[in-house]
């Protein structure tokens, strides 16, 4: 195969046929930590956070370690970009040392200029945007509870609460590129952007799936395989949850609402979650979460991803599957 430089900055950077081959990685991953270890030496990749995290920061810094790299994990404020040095510059040095920069920022427009001047793969670790490395641990998730990778193609997702969010716009790319009906359902003002809803529906339609945008929960639910929820305000919004909260309560996963969906699906929460606002404990604590799995699930996606990115950087095949 002949080498090319690719990252994953949303969830539309995989094809279907490569989302099931990172996916399947994935699943190798899962029974042996140390499958592959493509940054053995060790290699260095940057891991650099613009907002707080506890899950990305622990699955990046122990998923490079185990791929055999060492993990450089940078925060904002104690480096130079927290007082402002332009990405184009960061990525200059970063790209001279590291072979892999992996970044959870604000505007998608910075993980996309560090792409730009990057010569290793940059992998997005949630923007405002979007949160592709959520949505690789979700499915990998589904295949693990329902049946494999193939199972996805013609599931039902719905998400339900702040559609206009990363979380939201992600399942509606990542769905649509596995072949899901995905329904997303928000309140009035909290409805995802029509260009990605557009981009969705292009590319659902490509793969044998479905999109719908609905503001009525009971529609979204009714029949899904997995309900999915996040919480009602994101990072950086924290200090208006009791304005911003009032309009989601109707999207509340709570037991009335799970009894609509099929009896055996799943419910998932990228974390953290807020409980009692919108979801239960006897939901998230219940028989049908796999939360857990799901957070563990970001280990393992993670390093498939890193060492099918690198697989290709190096136009080496057998780190592909
Ligand atoms: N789900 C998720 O990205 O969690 P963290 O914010 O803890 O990384
Ligand atoms: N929508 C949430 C996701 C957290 C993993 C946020 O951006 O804060």
């Amino acid at each position: 195969m002949t080498p090319q430089l690719r990252h994953m900055l949303r969830d539309d950077d995989l094809t279907h046929e490569e989302q099931k081959q990172v996916l399947e990685l994935g699943m190798k991953f899962r029974e042996n930590r140390f499958y592959k270890q493509p940054f053995a030496g060790p290699q260095g990749v940057a891991v650099i956070f613009d907002k707080p995290s506890t899950r990305t920061r622990s699955s990046f810094s122990i998923g490079v370690a185990e791929l055999g790299g060492y993990p450089l994990v940078i925060d904002k404020s104690g480096s130079q970009l927290g007082r402002g040095e332009p990405v184009a510059d960061t990525a200059r040095v970063l790209t001279r040392m590291a072979y892999g920069i992996v970044w959870r920022t604000f505007g998608q427009d910075r993980v996309e200029e560090m792409a730009k001047y990057a010569d290793c793969p940059v992998v997005n670790a949630l923007t405002d945007e979007f949160h592709p490395c959520q949505i690789l641990a979700d499915f990998l998730t589904l295949a693990q509870f329902k049946g494999g990778v193939d199972a996805l193609k013609g599931m039902t997702i719905a998400y339900l609460g702040d559609a206009a969010n990363n979380m939201s716009n992600s399942y509606l790319l990542g769905g649509a590129v596995a072949g899901m009906h995905v329904r997303v359902a928000g309140p009035h003002g909290y409805l995802p952007d029509p260009a990605i809803v557009a981009d969705a529906e292009r590319i659902a339609a490509e793969n044998g799936g479905s999109i719908l945008v609905t503001t009525d929960p009971k529609e979204a639910v009714a029949g899904a395989d997995c309900v999915f929820t996040d919480t009602w305000v994101s990072m950086g919004e924290e200090a208006e949850y009791a304005i911003r909260s009032k309009p989601f309560w109707p999207y509340q996963v709570n037991d009335e609402l799970m009894a609509l969906a099929k009896p055996d699906a799943l419910f998932q929460h990228c974390l953290p979650a807020y409980r009692g606002k919108e979801v239960t404990s006897s939901v998230i604590d219940g028989p049908q979460s796999v939360v857990w799995d799901e957070a563990e699930n970001r280990l393992h996606a993670q390093k498939a991803l890193l060492t099918w990115l690198v697989g290709w950087q190096r136009g080496d095949e057998s780190l592909l599957a």
